[in-house]
């Protein structure tokens, strides 16, 4: 008996102990997260195969009214798994496998008022997500948090890329890469090269009515840093209240990182009727006034006329081009609109610019007006008008607008990534949902994935796009530029970066133009992914131009994507078939070292013959002294094919290869 009692304590304990902490594993097993609480505090930690990805890092809160961190017991752990499969209206594939794990760990304070926390945790076989939840509660209703105390305490210092957050406004600043724990505090997605084969991205997930992820590094441990607003609060909320998912992508290859649709996973399915939208590509009246050829306001240059925006439409039609984007159309850009943003009507034109009349002429021709919002920050002036201008634009038959930021405050006193701006943003996707618009957002916030719930929400900026080959005095973005943006930028959704330039001479500023190739901004509307794709130039730059054939044919929705080579900061080639035929496009690019690849076409189908067009760096291109030499060239091609390819410094290749 007296055996039984003690064996009986002892089981009893063991429970005790365990329940302190429990192990949740991808499922294939290769990533083990533990989580559990020690001497009151939340803690996870992250393996792969045995290895540590991420050592022992802290969870939790400081709220206004003090700590929620510390002083925790575990309540209880719950599991839970899924493996479904869903479709993407749009997207870099079709289909996408949702598959995971999850370990819900349920805290409670163990004195005091004793407020509860969940911290909800899902392993994939590519990384994992982990959410905070604030359940409905006596001791926790109106709250604000001061801090959110979480942590990825890295094992190594790892080489980083990632964009600094102080000193900036938008992000838009060139990506660079250090150890981690050289830098100040960094903005996300932020990519590091751990090892050999382990590579980690770490960003976040369904970014709703909180503020955006910033890293602040101490040593190796990276500590959260959230964009605050004005009073110094970072989020305002009430219980219940689910924070954003805190991802980290882990991958063997830096290309994997781009095949993981881990982000998405972590937002909800869809909410909006779908059947509306499209993909496609645009022109518009946009690289002139960057070049100052046009300008916004009104005066003997304006861009946005009647007269210049038929040339766009009809351009456009001959051209296959669905959308022309107009800049300065509206009421609002006289004057000082980058100070102050409130003079701007979305309704109301220029009186030289005839909206109605030419919307329908574009609609004969099977094209659609971009309604350009910019709002100069704003916000309230365009929350203000965004019912009337949308049923207006929706009346008219457009279905997409532009919507900017150009501001280092919104409404002159919040942040642009702060929950203030979170929240702004969120209500004009919603709302141009309701009028059947999809929206590309240029400064802003940083994309999380919301466009799994909000597919109209077609595609951000937040990176140095194409405008710095325009005005920026420092020559413009750098060679290695676009074979960084797809492993950092373009891991958080799709880029309107605006590729497509022809033409390098600029007026303006004569020392500044695209450091790349001809060839290279072809690669680009491969590799940098939106489905909503611009040719940015001119279309006087593209007339009597044969490479404009590729942009022409280059779709912008894929069934699949396939990563062929990928060195960050280096080199990319990547692989994806059209989601509506059988033909594949390959896109490759390098940084401004030329280069020779041999690009296997495994891919396609055994036994078929395909004819393949390749656009290519010519004799004598180089980015610095001669751009524009381009050789286009056709061959009969099979899946054993391996195509040698050439590549200029700061060059590239586009390939179409239909099925014959
Ligand atoms: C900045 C945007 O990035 C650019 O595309 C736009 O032309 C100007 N603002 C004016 O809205």
């Amino acid at each position: 008996m007296k055996k039984t009692i003690l064996l009986l304590i002892a089981f009893v304990s063991l429970v005790a102990v365990a329940r302190d902490k429990e192990r949740v594993s991808s499922p294939d097993g290769s990533l083990v997260l533990t989580a559990g609480v020690s001497g009151g505090q939340a803690f996870y930690q992250l393996q792969r195969s045995g290895e540590p990805v991420i050592n022992l890092s802290n969870l939790g809160f400081q709220l206004a009214d003090g700590p929620l961190n510390g002083n925790f017991r575990v309540l209880a752990f719950a599991r839970d798994s899924k493996d479904e499969t869903w479709e993407q209206p749009w997207g870099e594939a079709r289909l996408v496998r949702n598959h995971y794990n999850e370990l819900r760990m349920s805290l409670q304070e163990r004195s005091g008022s004793r407020r509860r926390l969940n911290v909800v945790f899902r392993v994939f076989d590519d990384g994992i997500g982990f959410r905070y939840e604030f359940p409905r509660q006596q001791g926790l209703k109106d709250f604000q948090i001061m801090d959110e105390l979480t942590e990825f305490n890295l094992p190594w210092d790892a080489p980083t890329w990632s964009q600094p957050t102080n000193g900036t406004v938008y992000y838009e600043a060139l990506y660079t890469c250090e150890p981690i724990s050289r830098k100040d505090t960094i903005s996300t997605p932020a990519t590091l090269e751990a090892g050999d084969s382990l590579y980690l991205s770490i960003h976040e997930a369904n970014l709703t009515d909180y503020a955006s992820l910033n890293l602040t590094p101490r040593g190796t441990r990276l500590a959260v840093a959230l964009t605050p607003w004005q009073s110094g609060v970072k989020v305002y909320a009430s219980a219940p209240f689910s924070s954003p998912w805190r991802t980290v992508t882990v991958a063997r290859r830096p290309g994997d990182l781009l095949t993981s649709r881990l982000i998405l996973n972590l937002n909800e399915p869809c909410r909006i009727d779908t059947s509306w939208l499209e993909t496609g590509r645009y022109v518009g009246i946009w690289w002139g006034m960057h070049m100052e050829d046009y300008t916004w306001a009104q005066g003997p240059k304006h861009g946005a006329t009647t007269e210049n925006t038929r040339r766009y439409i009809d351009f456009a039609a001959q051209h296959g081009f669905k959308g022309v984007l107009v800049e300065g159309w509206n009421e609002g850009w006289d004057g000082e609109w980058t100070r102050i943003g409130n003079h701007f009507n979305f309704s109301k034109a220029y009186p030289d610019y005839d909206l109605e009349g030419l919307q329908r002429y574009a609609l004969s021709k099977g094209v659609k007006l971009i309604a350009h919002n910019e709002t100069g920050g704003s916000a309230t002036n365009y929350e203000r008008q965004l019912d009337e201008a949308f049923a207006l634009y929706q009346r008219l038959g457009i279905n997409s607008i532009k919507t900017g930021y150009v501001n280092m405050m919104l409404d002159g006193k919040e942040t642009q990534h702060s929950q203030y701006g979170i929240r702004h943003y969120r209500k004009v996707v919603e709302t141009a949902a309701k009028y059947h618009l999809m929206v590309v957002n240029h400064e802003g916030a940083m994309p999380t994935g919301l466009r799994r719930t909000y597919p109209n929400l077609v595609a951000t900026e937040d990176m140095r796009g194409q405008e710095y080959n325009a005005w920026s005095r420092d020559g413009g973005n750098p060679p290695y530029h676009e074979v960084i943006l797809p492993f950092t930028r373009g891991l958080a959704g799709p880029m309107d970066f605006t590729p497509g330039i022809f033409n390098f001479t600029n007026k303006a500023v004569p020392a500044t133009h695209p450091q790349t190739t001809l060839a290279k901004q072809l690669s680009l509307y491969v590799l940098l992914y939106t489905p909503w794709q611009m040719a940015a130039d001119m279309i006087e730059n593209y007339e009597h131009q044969p490479a404009l054939t590729f942009i022409e044919s280059c779709p912008t929705n894929w069934e699949e994507t396939r990563v062929l080579d990928a060195r960050i900061g280096h080199c990319l080639v990547v692989a994806r078939k059209d989601r509506d035929s059988s033909s594949w496009f390959v896109g490759g690019a390098t940084d401004a070292e030329a280069r020779d690849m041999s690009i296997a076409l495994d891919f396609l189908d055994e036994g078929a013959t395909y004819r393949a067009v390749i656009y290519k760096d010519g004799e004598g291109a180089d980015y610095r002294t001669n751009p524009y030499p381009m050789t286009i060239l056709q061959q009969d091609v099979t899946a054993a094919s391996k195509l040698n390819i050439h590549l200029a410094p700061s060059g590239g290749f586009a390939i179409r290869i239909e099925r014959k």
